[in-house]
């Protein structure tokens, strides 16, 4: 079979009868990286938070191990997944950032731009932040702590997984929707749309450095037009007005030009080269027509897969979340919508696999723990348990370190360790599909694995 080569349209995997079209992609403004990286993590975009008083009173300064470099003024203590910024009040308030969701630990380092799989959303995110209002005396800074307070609330229901890793940012920023008017994009404590489901759709966050090579944002490929705007849509919790939309707006097209300067980290084992050079050609065969060539001239073909090709779990795909018609047409009418679309696909985009070896655990809901399980459908677990040790890495099976259990969440009376079942039998958790290993020899399988290493 064929594989990307120039502009030719790449031609359908082995048994997929629909020729599938490179997605094309729109032009984006540019941007100034270095810039970007200083806004990211000193930017205070996300304006409103816990004021700085009483954050500092609770959690008091980050350890060594969460610093990252660059951090100047108030963010210079903060950890990684916090940012320090000053609120429309003039109050200096923290709160989460890009960070809480796109950084995390491979090997025991931590890696900007990595999704952070290992996030505990199965909790009321917004339990701690109401119980400390009674700490804040100062009148100011209480009616801040209120503000925050608030939108914490409203999207709390909407927010909370079933188990620990997976992630509801899609729910999140459709809750988000709901509460704001399009227009002047002030909040109201009452949502004006229907609220999104609150049995969340579970989303592995993808690597940023996926960007460097995908014409879309997000799994489905939804994320279409100006790239810049849709990435600030995280503001969405806390920029009230549209000037102060306008003026974050500006500086993230420095932050989209710093991720799409992200390389994936390259694998930090040894690699058996005569097993990769064997699977380099099976890849080509059996994998490239969707996910691209790799090396000097690698193509990435940038292809959209119907479900009833892929197979995996269609929930996410299939209009939840942001996803749903009222919240795309929310979006068309906002100030995202001057520059950016969300457009609906049911199926999924074919991921470039740079760096794949770290992005541990796959498909888009993460219900598959290792590359091996993906590549063996036969051997993948229909409840498990992971490390959350980032050193704990299974080189052999490219993944977290896993114990398959036999039974699912319901079975579990402690809720301790519920929580930490990952059950493939919950609504979005399902780990089928993508069978496209499945034909091949387990030594066929072995060479594919090693060749994923060096990519
Ligand atoms: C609450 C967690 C969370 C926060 C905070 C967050 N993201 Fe994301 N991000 C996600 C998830 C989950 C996805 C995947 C959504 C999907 O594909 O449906 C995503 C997708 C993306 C993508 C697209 C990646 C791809 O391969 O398609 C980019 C780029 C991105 N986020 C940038 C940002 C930036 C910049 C910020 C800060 C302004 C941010 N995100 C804040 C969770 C988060
Ligand atoms: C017909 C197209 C197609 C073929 C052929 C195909 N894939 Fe995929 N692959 C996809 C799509 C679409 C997804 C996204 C599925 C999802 O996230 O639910 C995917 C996801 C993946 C993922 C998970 C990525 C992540 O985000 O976690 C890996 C790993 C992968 N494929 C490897 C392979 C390998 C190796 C082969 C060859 C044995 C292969 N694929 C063949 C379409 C294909």
């Amino acid at each position: 079979m064929l594989v990307a080569c120039g502009t030719d349209p790449v031609a359908p995997a082995p048994g997929i009868e629909h020729p599938y079209e490179p997605v094309p992609g729109d032009p984006q403004r540019p941007g100034d990286a270095a810039q970007g990286y200083d806004y990211l993590v000193n930017g205070g975009y996300i304006t409103c938070g816990l004021p700085r008083a009483l954050y500092d009173q609770v959690y008091g300064p980050a350890s060594a191990a969460d610093m990252i470099p660059g951090r100047t003024g108030a963010n210079a203590t903060l950890p990684y997944y916090y940012g320090a910024a000053t609120s429309p009040a003039g109050q200096p308030v923290v709160s989460g950032n890009c960070l809480t969701c796109h950084a995390g630990r491979i090997n025991g380092a931590l890696v900007v731009g990595l999704g952070a799989n290992d996030r505990d959303f199965t909790m009321n995110q917004a339990a701690t932040i109401g119980a400390v209002g009674d700490l804040v005396t100062d009148p100011a800074q209480h009616a801040e702590w209120a503000r925050f307070n608030d939108r914490m609330q409203a999207i709390a229901p909407y927010t909370q997984m079933l188990t620990v890793g997976p992630n509801p940012a899609d729910n999140l920023t459709a809750a988000l929707m709901a509460h704001r008017d399009p227009t002047t994009l002030a909040w109201s404590n009452t949502a004006a749309l229907e609220l999104p489901p609150a049995v969340v759709a579970p989303v592995d966050v993808p690597p940023w450095w996926r960007m460097a090579k995908k014409t879309t944002m997000f799994y489905s490929a939804s994320g279409r037009g100006d790239h810049a705007r849709i990435m600030m849509a995280a503001s969405l919790l806390c920029t009230d007005t549209v000037a102060e939309a306008q003026a974050i707006d500006a500086k993230f097209v420095d932050v989209r030009a710093w991720i799409e300067t992200l390389a994936a980290p390259k694998w930090p084992f040894a690699v058996d080269a005569a097993r990769a050079d064997r699977g380099k050609p099976l890849f080509e065969q059996v994998c490239a027509g969707c996910h691209g060539t790799y090396g000097d001239k690698g193509e990435y073909p940038n292809q959209l897969v119907l479900l009833a090709d892929v197979g995996t779990d269609g929930l996410l795909a299939t209009g939840t979340a942001q996803f749903a018609d009222r919240f795309v047409a929310w979006f068309a009418a906002s100030f995202w919508g001057q520059t950016s679309r969300i457009e609906t696909f049911a199926g999924y985009l074919a991921p470039p696999l740079d760096g794949i070896w770290a992005t541990a655990p796959f498909f888009h809901n993460g219900s598959v723990p290792t590359l091996a399980a993906v590549l063996d459908p036969a051997a993948r677990p229909a409840s498990w348990t992971r490390t959350f040790d980032s050193k704990d890495y299974d080189q052999a099976a490219l993944g977290w370190k896993f114990t398959a259990l036999d039974h699912g969440q319901a079975a579990e009376p402690d809720a301790a360790k519920r929580r930490r079942i990952y059950d493939t039998s919950q609504p979005g958790y399902g780990n089928g599909g993508h069978t496209f290993g499945a034909e091949l020899t387990p030594d066929e399988r072995a060479a594919i694995l090693e060749y994923l290493k060096t990519l």
